[in-house]
Protein backbone atom coordinates (compact mmCIF):
# COMPACT_ATOMS: atom_id res chain seq x y z
CA UNK A 1 0.00 0.00 0.00
CA UNK A 2 3.13 1.95 0.62
CA UNK A 3 4.56 1.28 -2.73
CA UNK A 4 0.92 2.43 -4.40
CA UNK A 5 1.18 5.76 -2.50
CA UNK A 6 4.30 6.29 -3.15
CA UNK A 7 3.83 5.45 -6.99
CA UNK A 8 0.94 7.68 -6.85
CA UNK A 9 2.93 10.91 -5.64
CA UNK A 10 5.53 10.46 -8.11
CA UNK A 11 2.97 10.24 -10.93
CA UNK A 12 1.25 13.75 -9.50
CA UNK A 13 4.99 15.09 -9.31
CA UNK A 14 5.97 13.87 -12.72
CA UNK A 15 2.60 15.32 -14.46
CA UNK A 16 2.84 18.56 -12.39
CA UNK A 17 6.07 19.12 -13.93
CA UNK A 18 5.26 17.69 -17.31
CA UNK A 19 2.23 20.31 -17.40
CA UNK A 20 4.42 22.85 -16.00
CA UNK A 21 6.92 21.82 -18.83
CA UNK A 22 4.38 22.00 -21.01
CA UNK A 23 3.14 25.75 -20.19
CA UNK A 24 6.71 26.59 -20.02
CA UNK A 25 6.88 25.26 -24.15
CA UNK A 26 3.55 26.90 -24.98
CA UNK A 27 4.68 30.03 -23.69
CA UNK A 28 7.77 29.94 -26.14
CA UNK A 29 6.18 31.29 -29.58
CA UNK A 30 6.78 29.08 -32.19
CA UNK A 31 7.72 31.90 -34.72
CA UNK A 32 9.93 35.14 -32.93
CA UNK A 33 10.60 36.92 -36.66
CA UNK A 34 12.06 40.30 -37.49
CA UNK A 35 11.32 41.60 -41.13
CA UNK A 36 13.66 43.50 -42.91
CA UNK A 37 12.04 45.60 -46.15
CA UNK A 38 15.05 45.69 -48.61
CA UNK A 39 13.13 46.95 -51.53
CA UNK A 40 13.10 50.65 -50.35
CA UNK A 41 16.52 50.49 -49.94
CA UNK A 42 19.28 47.47 -50.63
CA UNK A 43 21.42 46.76 -47.53
CA UNK A 44 24.26 44.51 -49.09
CA UNK A 45 25.00 40.93 -47.79
CA UNK A 46 27.25 41.21 -45.06
CA UNK A 47 24.17 44.08 -43.48
CA UNK A 48 21.67 40.89 -43.55
CA UNK A 49 24.24 38.48 -41.65
CA UNK A 50 24.93 40.62 -38.64
CA UNK A 51 21.04 41.30 -38.20
CA UNK A 52 20.96 37.23 -38.45
CA UNK A 53 23.74 37.34 -35.55
CA UNK A 54 21.96 38.97 -33.45
CA UNK A 55 18.64 37.69 -33.38
CA UNK A 56 20.08 34.36 -33.11
CA UNK A 57 21.89 35.73 -30.11
CA UNK A 58 19.10 37.09 -28.83
CA UNK A 59 15.78 34.36 -29.44
CA UNK A 60 14.11 35.75 -32.74
CA UNK A 61 14.38 32.84 -35.19
CA UNK A 62 12.45 33.83 -38.46
CA UNK A 63 14.12 36.29 -40.29
CA UNK A 64 11.20 37.37 -42.92
CA UNK A 65 12.49 39.63 -46.30
CA UNK A 66 10.63 41.69 -48.19
CA UNK A 67 12.03 41.14 -51.30
CA UNK A 68 9.39 43.35 -53.80
CA UNK A 69 7.91 46.25 -53.61
CA UNK A 70 7.03 49.55 -55.97
CA UNK A 71 10.97 50.87 -54.46
CA UNK A 72 12.65 47.65 -56.33
CA UNK A 73 12.99 43.95 -56.60
CA UNK A 74 15.53 42.86 -54.96
CA UNK A 75 15.90 38.85 -56.11
CA UNK A 76 17.14 37.11 -59.18
CA UNK A 77 14.50 35.06 -61.56
CA UNK A 78 16.41 33.63 -64.11
CA UNK A 79 13.02 33.58 -66.25
CA UNK A 80 12.04 37.32 -65.83
CA UNK A 81 16.08 39.24 -65.73
CA UNK A 82 14.15 42.58 -66.43
CA UNK A 83 12.55 42.13 -62.73
CA UNK A 84 16.21 43.07 -61.75
CA UNK A 85 18.28 44.44 -64.98
CA UNK A 86 15.45 46.88 -64.62
CA UNK A 87 13.57 46.82 -61.37
CA UNK A 88 16.84 47.01 -59.20
CA UNK A 89 17.75 49.88 -60.19
CA UNK A 90 16.05 53.32 -59.72
CA UNK A 91 16.79 57.10 -61.02
CA UNK A 92 17.34 58.18 -56.83
CA UNK A 93 19.41 56.71 -54.04
CA UNK A 94 16.94 57.29 -51.48
CA UNK A 95 13.53 56.08 -51.60
CA UNK A 96 12.51 59.70 -50.29
CA UNK A 97 14.02 61.74 -52.96
CA UNK A 98 12.64 59.15 -55.90
CA UNK A 99 9.16 58.97 -54.34
CA UNK A 100 8.72 62.32 -54.08
CA UNK A 101 9.28 62.86 -58.03
CA UNK A 102 7.28 60.53 -59.37
CA UNK A 103 8.20 61.45 -62.80
CA UNK A 104 6.30 59.73 -65.78
CA UNK A 105 2.79 60.10 -66.43
CA UNK A 106 1.64 58.17 -69.14
CA UNK A 107 -1.63 57.31 -69.63
CA UNK A 108 -2.94 53.03 -69.96
CA UNK A 109 -5.16 51.63 -72.18
CA UNK A 110 -8.93 52.32 -69.67
CA UNK A 111 -7.49 55.92 -70.23
CA UNK A 112 -6.55 56.32 -66.87
CA UNK A 113 -2.97 58.15 -66.15
CA UNK A 114 -0.08 56.27 -64.25
CA UNK A 115 2.33 57.73 -62.24
CA UNK A 116 5.18 54.93 -63.02
CA UNK A 117 8.40 55.94 -61.10
CA UNK A 118 11.43 55.49 -63.18
CA UNK A 119 13.57 52.69 -63.06
CA UNK A 120 17.24 52.38 -64.58
CA UNK A 121 19.85 49.97 -64.59
CA UNK A 122 22.72 49.14 -63.24
CA UNK A 123 24.99 51.61 -64.64
CA UNK A 124 22.86 54.83 -64.41
CA UNK A 125 20.74 53.29 -61.61
CA UNK A 126 20.69 52.98 -57.32
CA UNK A 127 19.95 50.27 -56.32
CA UNK A 128 20.88 46.43 -56.57
CA UNK A 129 19.52 42.70 -55.82
CA UNK A 130 20.70 39.11 -54.19
CA UNK A 131 21.69 36.63 -56.74
CA UNK A 132 20.27 33.42 -56.03
CA UNK A 133 23.50 31.67 -55.32
CA UNK A 134 23.71 34.87 -52.53
CA UNK A 135 20.65 34.00 -51.31
CA UNK A 136 21.12 30.52 -50.87
CA UNK A 137 24.01 31.28 -48.96
CA UNK A 138 22.43 33.61 -46.97
CA UNK A 139 19.84 30.98 -45.84
CA UNK A 140 22.81 28.30 -45.26
CA UNK A 141 24.25 31.03 -42.22
CA UNK A 142 20.96 31.69 -41.11
CA UNK A 143 20.00 28.22 -40.81
CA UNK A 144 23.60 27.63 -39.05
CA UNK A 145 22.28 30.25 -36.45
CA UNK A 146 18.69 28.62 -36.10
CA UNK A 147 17.23 30.99 -38.34
CA UNK A 148 14.34 30.38 -41.28
CA UNK A 149 14.40 33.00 -43.90
CA UNK A 150 11.04 33.46 -44.65
CA UNK A 151 10.56 35.17 -48.28
CA UNK A 152 8.19 37.54 -49.51
CA UNK A 153 6.71 38.50 -52.79
CA UNK A 154 4.64 40.78 -52.85
CA UNK A 155 0.99 40.40 -54.96
CA UNK A 156 -0.89 42.05 -56.56
CA UNK A 157 -0.34 45.48 -55.10
CA UNK A 158 3.13 47.06 -54.28
CA UNK A 159 4.01 46.03 -57.63
CA UNK A 160 5.10 49.18 -59.49
CA UNK A 161 8.80 47.56 -60.69
CA UNK A 162 7.19 44.59 -61.87
CA UNK A 163 4.72 46.18 -63.98
CA UNK A 164 7.94 48.43 -65.20
CA UNK A 165 9.73 45.52 -65.88
CA UNK A 166 6.70 43.68 -67.74
CA UNK A 167 3.96 45.75 -68.78
CA UNK A 168 1.99 42.61 -69.34
CA UNK A 169 1.34 41.83 -65.94
CA UNK A 170 -0.21 44.85 -64.72
CA UNK A 171 -3.48 45.59 -64.03
CA UNK A 172 -2.37 49.48 -63.73
CA UNK A 173 1.30 51.35 -63.02
CA UNK A 174 1.00 49.75 -59.52
CA UNK A 175 -0.94 46.42 -59.18
CA UNK A 176 -0.86 43.02 -61.17
CA UNK A 177 -3.70 41.92 -63.29
CA UNK A 178 -5.98 39.81 -61.06
CA UNK A 179 -8.32 38.56 -64.04
CA UNK A 180 -5.64 37.31 -66.96
CA UNK A 181 -4.31 33.47 -66.41
CA UNK A 182 -0.67 34.66 -67.55
CA UNK A 183 -0.41 36.32 -64.49
CA UNK A 184 -0.79 33.30 -62.61
CA UNK A 185 1.94 32.01 -65.02
CA UNK A 186 4.07 34.33 -63.93
CA UNK A 187 3.53 34.36 -60.21
CA UNK A 188 3.93 30.12 -60.65
CA UNK A 189 7.67 30.83 -62.31
CA UNK A 190 8.38 33.16 -59.73
CA UNK A 191 7.45 31.61 -56.87
CA UNK A 192 8.85 28.08 -58.35
CA UNK A 193 12.32 29.58 -58.29
CA UNK A 194 11.76 31.12 -54.96
CA UNK A 195 11.00 27.61 -53.19
CA UNK A 196 14.03 26.17 -55.07
CA UNK A 197 15.60 28.80 -53.41
CA UNK A 198 14.46 29.30 -49.88
CA UNK A 199 13.87 25.86 -47.91
CA UNK A 200 11.38 27.58 -45.46
CA UNK A 201 7.89 25.94 -45.13
CA UNK A 202 5.95 29.01 -45.47
CA UNK A 203 6.09 31.51 -48.53
CA UNK A 204 4.95 35.36 -47.88
CA UNK A 205 2.83 36.85 -50.95
CA UNK A 206 1.47 40.41 -49.83
CA UNK A 207 -2.17 41.00 -50.84
CA UNK A 208 -1.58 44.01 -48.97
CA UNK A 209 -2.83 47.60 -49.57
CA UNK A 210 -4.76 46.31 -53.04
CA UNK A 211 -6.99 50.05 -54.04
CA UNK A 212 -8.63 48.44 -57.56
CA UNK A 213 -9.97 45.14 -59.33
CA UNK A 214 -12.21 45.08 -56.40
CA UNK A 215 -14.10 41.63 -55.80
CA UNK A 216 -11.30 39.55 -57.16
CA UNK A 217 -9.03 39.18 -54.89
CA UNK A 218 -10.30 36.42 -52.63
CA UNK A 219 -10.19 34.40 -55.43
CA UNK A 220 -6.93 35.31 -57.02
CA UNK A 221 -5.31 34.61 -53.78
CA UNK A 222 -6.59 31.21 -53.86
CA UNK A 223 -5.63 30.78 -56.73
CA UNK A 224 -2.05 31.77 -55.76
CA UNK A 225 -2.45 29.32 -52.59
CA UNK A 226 -2.95 26.60 -54.85
CA UNK A 227 0.42 27.03 -56.63
CA UNK A 228 2.34 27.84 -53.42
CA UNK A 229 0.70 24.01 -51.63
CA UNK A 230 1.87 22.82 -55.10
CA UNK A 231 5.19 24.02 -54.25
CA UNK A 232 4.98 22.24 -50.81
CA UNK A 233 5.07 25.72 -48.69
CA UNK A 234 1.94 27.40 -46.76
CA UNK A 235 0.65 31.09 -47.61
CA UNK A 236 1.45 34.08 -45.58
CA UNK A 237 -0.58 36.87 -46.53
CA UNK A 238 -0.65 40.19 -44.94
CA UNK A 239 -4.33 40.80 -42.61
CA UNK A 240 -6.27 42.31 -45.49
CA UNK A 241 -6.63 38.61 -46.67
CA UNK A 242 -9.21 38.36 -44.15
CA UNK A 243 -10.74 41.47 -43.60
CA UNK A 244 -11.59 42.51 -47.42
CA UNK A 245 -11.59 38.70 -48.96
CA UNK A 246 -13.34 35.89 -47.49
CA UNK A 247 -9.58 33.67 -47.08
CA UNK A 248 -9.30 29.92 -46.74
CA UNK A 249 -8.67 29.08 -43.31
CA UNK A 250 -5.48 27.35 -44.59
CA UNK A 251 -3.82 30.87 -45.45
CA UNK A 252 -1.74 31.88 -42.26
CA UNK A 253 -2.74 35.70 -41.68
CA UNK A 254 0.15 38.33 -40.72
CA UNK A 255 -2.00 41.28 -38.78
CA UNK A 256 -0.33 44.16 -39.22
CA UNK A 257 -3.71 46.68 -38.77
CA UNK A 258 -6.07 46.22 -35.73
CA UNK A 259 -4.77 43.64 -33.12
CA UNK A 260 -8.18 42.67 -32.60
CA UNK A 261 -7.95 40.98 -36.03
CA UNK A 262 -5.75 38.17 -34.99
CA UNK A 263 -8.54 37.17 -32.33
CA UNK A 264 -11.17 36.67 -35.33
CA UNK A 265 -8.68 35.23 -37.75
CA UNK A 266 -8.04 32.45 -35.01
CA UNK A 267 -12.09 31.72 -34.03
CA UNK A 268 -12.10 31.15 -38.15
CA UNK A 269 -9.35 28.80 -38.16
CA UNK A 270 -6.32 30.63 -39.72
CA UNK A 271 -2.99 30.51 -38.08
CA UNK A 272 -1.83 33.94 -37.27
CA UNK A 273 1.67 36.02 -36.89
CA UNK A 274 1.23 39.28 -34.87
CA UNK A 275 3.12 42.28 -35.79
CA UNK A 276 0.43 44.77 -35.03
CA UNK A 277 1.83 48.62 -36.97
CA UNK A 278 1.03 50.18 -33.58
CA UNK A 279 3.47 48.24 -31.67
CA UNK A 280 5.88 46.50 -33.79
CA UNK A 281 6.63 48.26 -36.74
CA UNK A 282 10.47 50.04 -36.10
CA UNK A 283 10.05 52.47 -38.75
CA UNK A 284 8.99 55.03 -35.62
CA UNK A 285 10.41 56.87 -33.44
CA UNK A 286 12.20 55.13 -30.39
CA UNK A 287 12.77 58.40 -28.63
CA UNK A 288 11.73 62.12 -28.82
CA UNK A 289 11.66 62.83 -32.24
CA UNK A 290 13.83 65.92 -32.18
CA UNK A 291 17.72 65.04 -33.10
CA UNK A 292 16.60 61.20 -33.88
CA UNK A 293 17.15 60.27 -37.65
CA UNK A 294 13.54 60.88 -39.40
CA UNK A 295 11.26 58.23 -39.34
CA UNK A 296 7.95 57.18 -40.42
CA UNK A 297 5.91 59.43 -37.84
CA UNK A 298 4.86 58.05 -34.69
CA UNK A 299 6.41 56.96 -31.46
CA UNK A 300 7.31 53.56 -30.43
CA UNK A 301 9.76 53.31 -27.58
CA UNK A 302 11.09 49.90 -26.34
CA UNK A 303 8.51 50.05 -23.38
CA UNK A 304 5.79 50.55 -25.99
CA UNK A 305 7.08 47.70 -28.20
CA UNK A 306 7.13 45.57 -24.93
CA UNK A 307 3.52 46.14 -24.53
CA UNK A 308 2.49 44.60 -28.09
CA UNK A 309 -0.83 43.01 -27.14
CA UNK A 310 -1.68 39.55 -27.42
CA UNK A 311 -3.84 37.67 -24.98
CA UNK A 312 -7.29 37.89 -26.88
CA UNK A 313 -4.98 36.25 -29.43
CA UNK A 314 -3.83 33.68 -27.05
CA UNK A 315 -7.22 32.98 -25.34
CA UNK A 316 -8.94 32.71 -28.93
CA UNK A 317 -6.91 29.68 -29.55
CA UNK A 318 -7.68 27.83 -26.41
CA UNK A 319 -11.21 27.37 -28.39
CA UNK A 320 -10.04 27.06 -31.48
CA UNK A 321 -8.10 25.38 -34.04
CA UNK A 322 -6.22 28.47 -35.54
CA UNK A 323 -3.02 29.04 -33.36
CA UNK A 324 -1.15 32.10 -32.34
CA UNK A 325 2.36 31.10 -34.65
CA UNK A 326 4.48 33.95 -33.15
CA UNK A 327 5.09 37.86 -33.07
CA UNK A 328 7.23 39.75 -35.56
CA UNK A 329 8.78 43.13 -35.43
CA UNK A 330 8.97 44.88 -38.71
CA UNK A 331 11.35 47.33 -40.37
CA UNK A 332 10.12 49.21 -43.55
CA UNK A 333 12.47 51.42 -44.54
CA UNK A 334 11.24 54.32 -46.58
CA UNK A 335 13.36 56.53 -44.24
CA UNK A 336 16.38 54.09 -43.63
CA UNK A 337 18.80 54.84 -46.50
CA UNK A 338 21.82 53.29 -45.20
CA UNK A 339 22.84 50.25 -42.86
CA UNK A 340 24.08 52.24 -39.72
CA UNK A 341 20.05 53.67 -39.45
CA UNK A 342 18.67 50.10 -40.24
CA UNK A 343 20.82 49.09 -36.90
CA UNK A 344 20.03 52.12 -35.48
CA UNK A 345 16.03 51.72 -35.63
CA UNK A 346 15.94 47.55 -35.12
CA UNK A 347 18.67 47.43 -31.91
CA UNK A 348 17.48 47.10 -29.21
CA UNK A 349 13.42 47.22 -29.80
CA UNK A 350 13.89 44.03 -31.71
CA UNK A 351 14.90 42.99 -28.33
CA UNK A 352 11.17 43.52 -26.70
CA UNK A 353 9.72 40.72 -29.49
CA UNK A 354 11.93 38.54 -28.73
CA UNK A 355 11.33 38.57 -24.80
CA UNK A 356 7.45 38.53 -25.40
CA UNK A 357 8.04 35.57 -28.21
CA UNK A 358 10.11 34.06 -25.95
CA UNK A 359 7.41 34.15 -22.60
CA UNK A 360 9.68 35.50 -20.49
CA UNK A 361 8.15 36.60 -17.31
CA UNK A 362 11.05 38.57 -15.84
CA UNK A 363 9.35 42.75 -15.26
CA UNK A 364 9.75 44.99 -17.89
CA UNK A 365 11.97 46.94 -15.05
CA UNK A 366 14.28 43.75 -15.45
CA UNK A 367 14.06 43.37 -18.67
CA UNK A 368 14.93 47.04 -19.65
CA UNK A 369 17.98 47.06 -17.40
CA UNK A 370 19.09 44.12 -19.34
CA UNK A 371 18.69 45.37 -22.91
CA UNK A 372 20.42 48.81 -21.72
CA UNK A 373 23.47 46.65 -21.08
CA UNK A 374 22.60 44.59 -24.30
CA UNK A 375 22.72 48.24 -26.30
CA UNK A 376 25.98 49.18 -24.70
CA UNK A 377 27.61 45.62 -25.52
CA UNK A 378 26.43 46.34 -29.22
CA UNK A 379 27.32 49.43 -29.24
CA UNK A 380 31.44 48.43 -27.70
CA UNK A 381 30.96 45.98 -30.90
CA UNK A 382 30.34 48.75 -33.44
CA UNK A 383 26.65 47.79 -33.71
CA UNK A 384 24.90 51.35 -34.31
CA UNK A 385 21.84 50.12 -31.68
CA UNK A 386 20.38 53.35 -30.16
CA UNK A 387 21.63 54.52 -26.86
CA UNK A 388 18.87 53.31 -24.63
CA UNK A 389 20.99 54.35 -21.42
CA UNK A 390 20.22 58.16 -22.74
CA UNK A 391 16.71 57.54 -23.30
CA UNK A 392 14.77 61.06 -22.80
CA UNK A 393 11.21 59.79 -23.52
CA UNK A 394 7.85 60.75 -23.94
CA UNK A 395 6.86 64.52 -24.11
CA UNK A 396 6.87 66.41 -20.97
CA UNK A 397 4.10 68.38 -21.46
CA UNK A 398 1.70 64.63 -21.98
CA UNK A 399 2.51 63.53 -18.73
CA UNK A 400 0.24 65.43 -16.80
CA UNK A 401 -2.61 67.65 -17.21
CA UNK A 402 -2.04 71.83 -17.72
CA UNK A 403 -4.27 74.16 -15.45
CA UNK A 404 -5.19 77.09 -17.72
CA UNK A 405 -8.23 79.47 -17.69
CA UNK A 406 -10.12 78.07 -20.73
CA UNK A 407 -9.40 74.24 -19.20
CA UNK A 408 -13.50 73.22 -19.89
CA UNK A 409 -13.98 76.08 -22.33
CA UNK A 410 -16.29 75.64 -25.25
CA UNK A 411 -15.35 75.77 -28.58
CA UNK A 412 -17.33 76.56 -31.22
CA UNK A 413 -15.35 75.38 -34.51
CA UNK A 414 -16.25 77.79 -37.44
CA UNK A 415 -14.26 75.12 -39.92
CA UNK A 416 -14.42 71.53 -38.46
CA UNK A 417 -11.91 69.19 -37.38
CA UNK A 418 -11.23 65.97 -39.64
CA UNK A 419 -13.46 62.54 -38.89
CA UNK A 420 -10.49 61.13 -38.57
CA UNK A 421 -8.21 62.80 -36.03
CA UNK A 422 -11.24 63.88 -34.04
CA UNK A 423 -9.68 62.90 -30.94
CA UNK A 424 -12.00 63.47 -27.79
CA UNK A 425 -14.33 65.66 -30.30
CA UNK A 426 -15.36 69.37 -29.02
CA UNK A 427 -13.54 69.15 -25.98
CA UNK A 428 -9.85 68.23 -26.98
CA UNK A 429 -8.76 71.52 -27.31
CA UNK A 430 -9.70 72.69 -24.02
CA UNK A 431 -9.56 69.36 -22.55
CA UNK A 432 -6.16 70.23 -20.61
CA UNK A 433 -4.20 66.99 -22.07
CA UNK A 434 -1.58 67.47 -23.79
CA UNK A 435 -0.15 65.35 -27.18
CA UNK A 436 2.23 63.10 -27.09
CA UNK A 437 4.65 62.25 -29.92
CA UNK A 438 2.34 60.39 -31.74
CA UNK A 439 -0.36 62.11 -33.80
CA UNK A 440 -2.63 59.57 -33.33
CA UNK A 441 -2.79 59.33 -29.72
CA UNK A 442 -6.62 61.16 -29.53
CA UNK A 443 -5.17 64.01 -28.13
CA UNK A 444 -3.99 65.98 -31.19
CA UNK A 445 -6.89 67.15 -32.82
CA UNK A 446 -6.22 67.12 -37.40
CA UNK A 447 -7.66 69.58 -39.69
CA UNK A 448 -7.23 69.52 -43.25
CA UNK A 449 -7.96 73.09 -44.00
CA UNK A 450 -7.14 76.35 -41.97
CA UNK A 451 -8.32 76.69 -38.28
CA UNK A 452 -11.15 79.29 -37.60
CA UNK A 453 -12.58 78.24 -33.83
CA UNK A 454 -14.15 80.70 -31.29
CA UNK A 455 -13.18 80.27 -27.29
CA UNK A 456 -16.03 80.76 -25.00
CA UNK A 457 -14.52 81.28 -21.37
CA UNK A 458 -18.02 81.13 -19.68
CA UNK A 459 -17.46 84.78 -18.46
CA UNK A 460 -15.25 87.50 -18.75
CA UNK A 461 -11.53 86.96 -17.88
CA UNK A 462 -8.51 88.88 -17.82
CA UNK A 463 -6.37 87.02 -20.57
CA UNK A 464 -2.79 87.80 -20.83
CA UNK A 465 -1.38 85.30 -23.46
CA UNK A 466 -2.75 82.48 -25.45
CA UNK A 467 -0.50 79.99 -26.56
CA UNK A 468 -1.35 76.80 -28.87
CA UNK A 469 1.24 74.00 -30.11
CA UNK A 470 1.13 72.25 -33.46
CA UNK A 471 2.77 69.47 -34.73
CA UNK A 472 4.66 68.85 -37.98
CA UNK A 473 5.23 65.18 -39.39
CA UNK A 474 6.64 65.66 -43.05
CA UNK A 475 6.03 62.15 -43.85
CA UNK A 476 2.12 62.37 -43.65
CA UNK A 477 1.82 66.05 -44.61
CA UNK A 478 1.33 67.20 -40.82
CA UNK A 479 2.82 71.32 -41.36
CA UNK A 480 3.24 74.19 -38.79
CA UNK A 481 0.54 76.75 -39.89
CA UNK A 482 2.07 79.69 -41.68
CA UNK A 483 0.73 82.12 -39.03
CA UNK A 484 -1.58 82.26 -35.98
CA UNK A 485 -3.88 85.14 -34.89
CA UNK A 486 -5.99 85.27 -31.63
CA UNK A 487 -8.14 88.07 -31.48
CA UNK A 488 -10.67 88.85 -28.67
CA UNK A 489 -14.28 89.64 -28.90
CA UNK A 490 -17.18 90.99 -27.38
CA UNK A 491 -19.74 88.69 -29.05
CA UNK A 492 -19.04 84.79 -30.08
CA UNK A 493 -20.00 85.90 -33.86
CA UNK A 494 -18.28 89.50 -33.77
CA UNK A 495 -16.40 90.38 -37.14
CA UNK A 496 -13.18 91.68 -36.72
CA UNK A 497 -14.35 94.09 -34.28
CA UNK A 498 -10.92 93.70 -31.91
CA UNK A 499 -7.44 94.14 -32.50
CA UNK A 500 -5.46 90.68 -33.25
CA UNK A 501 -2.29 89.39 -32.57
CA UNK A 502 -0.18 87.48 -35.05
CA UNK A 503 2.93 85.12 -35.25
CA UNK A 504 4.44 83.95 -37.77
CA UNK A 505 5.94 80.61 -38.80
CA UNK A 506 9.66 80.25 -37.96
CA UNK A 507 10.66 79.71 -41.49
CA UNK A 508 14.19 77.71 -40.64
CA UNK A 509 11.44 74.73 -38.92
CA UNK A 510 9.89 74.52 -42.78
CA UNK A 511 12.04 71.33 -43.40
CA UNK A 512 11.99 70.07 -39.71
CA UNK A 513 11.33 65.98 -40.44
CA UNK A 514 9.06 65.77 -36.84
CA UNK A 515 8.71 68.68 -34.69
CA UNK A 516 5.99 69.91 -32.26
CA UNK A 517 6.46 74.13 -32.02
CA UNK A 518 4.45 76.25 -29.66
CA UNK A 519 2.92 79.63 -30.93
CA UNK A 520 2.79 82.23 -28.19
CA UNK A 521 0.66 85.06 -28.20
CA UNK A 522 1.01 87.61 -25.54
CA UNK A 523 -1.82 90.19 -25.12
CA UNK A 524 -0.60 93.57 -24.29
CA UNK A 525 -2.04 94.90 -22.55
CA UNK A 526 -3.82 92.38 -20.97
CA UNK A 527 -7.37 92.15 -21.95
CA UNK A 528 -10.47 91.44 -20.50
CA UNK A 529 -12.60 89.43 -22.97
CA UNK A 530 -15.09 86.21 -22.92
CA UNK A 531 -14.68 85.26 -26.24
CA UNK A 532 -10.85 84.94 -28.35
CA UNK A 533 -11.53 84.25 -32.11
CA UNK A 534 -8.40 82.12 -33.03
CA UNK A 535 -7.43 81.16 -36.37
CA UNK A 536 -4.20 79.08 -37.78
CA UNK A 537 -3.51 79.54 -41.41
CA UNK A 538 -2.02 76.58 -43.77
CA UNK A 539 1.17 77.36 -46.09
CA UNK A 540 0.81 76.76 -49.66
CA UNK A 541 2.19 73.07 -49.13
CA UNK A 542 -1.66 72.81 -47.75
CA UNK A 543 -1.59 69.65 -46.00
CA UNK A 544 -2.89 69.07 -42.19
CA UNK A 545 -2.68 71.19 -39.43
CA UNK A 546 -2.58 69.08 -35.68
CA UNK A 547 -3.41 71.23 -32.69
CA UNK A 548 -3.78 69.41 -29.26
CA UNK A 549 -4.88 72.20 -26.59
CA UNK A 550 -5.37 75.67 -26.72
CA UNK A 551 -3.78 77.27 -23.30
CA UNK A 552 -5.10 80.47 -22.12
CA UNK A 553 -3.66 82.38 -18.95
C1 LIG B 1 1.99 46.89 -44.70
O1 LIG B 1 2.51 47.64 -43.85
N1 LIG B 1 1.41 47.42 -45.77
C2 LIG B 1 1.95 45.46 -44.52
Amino acid sequence: MKKHILSILVLAVCLFSCTKANQEETAQMEWRGLMIDVSRHFYPMDVLKRQIDLMGNYGLNVLHLHLTDAAGWRLEIKKYPRLTDLGAWRTHQTWKEWWAQRPRATEDTKGNEWFAPAFSDAQNGFGGYYTQEEMRQLVAYAQERGITIVPEIEFPAHSEEVVAAYPWVGYNHAEMDMSKDSTYMFMADVLAEVADIFPSPYIHVGGDESATQKGLQSEAMRRIQKIVEDLGRRMIVWDEGLTDNPADSAQIIMVWRNPDTATEAIRLGHDVIMCPSNWCYLDSYQDRPTGQPEAMGGYRPLSHIYEVPLDSALSAQETSTGRLLGIQACIFTEYVPTPENLEYQIWPRALAIAERGLGRTRSYEEFHQWAVGVADSMRQAGINAFDLCNEYGQRRESLQPVEHLARGAKVIYNSPYNSFYQAGGDSTLTDGVCGTWNNNDQRWQGFIRDIDLVLDLGQECEVSSVELSFLQILGPEIFLPAEVSVAPMDKADADGTSVSYIQLMDSTLADVPFVVQPYKLDLEPQTKTRYLHITAKRTPRRGWLFLDEVVVR
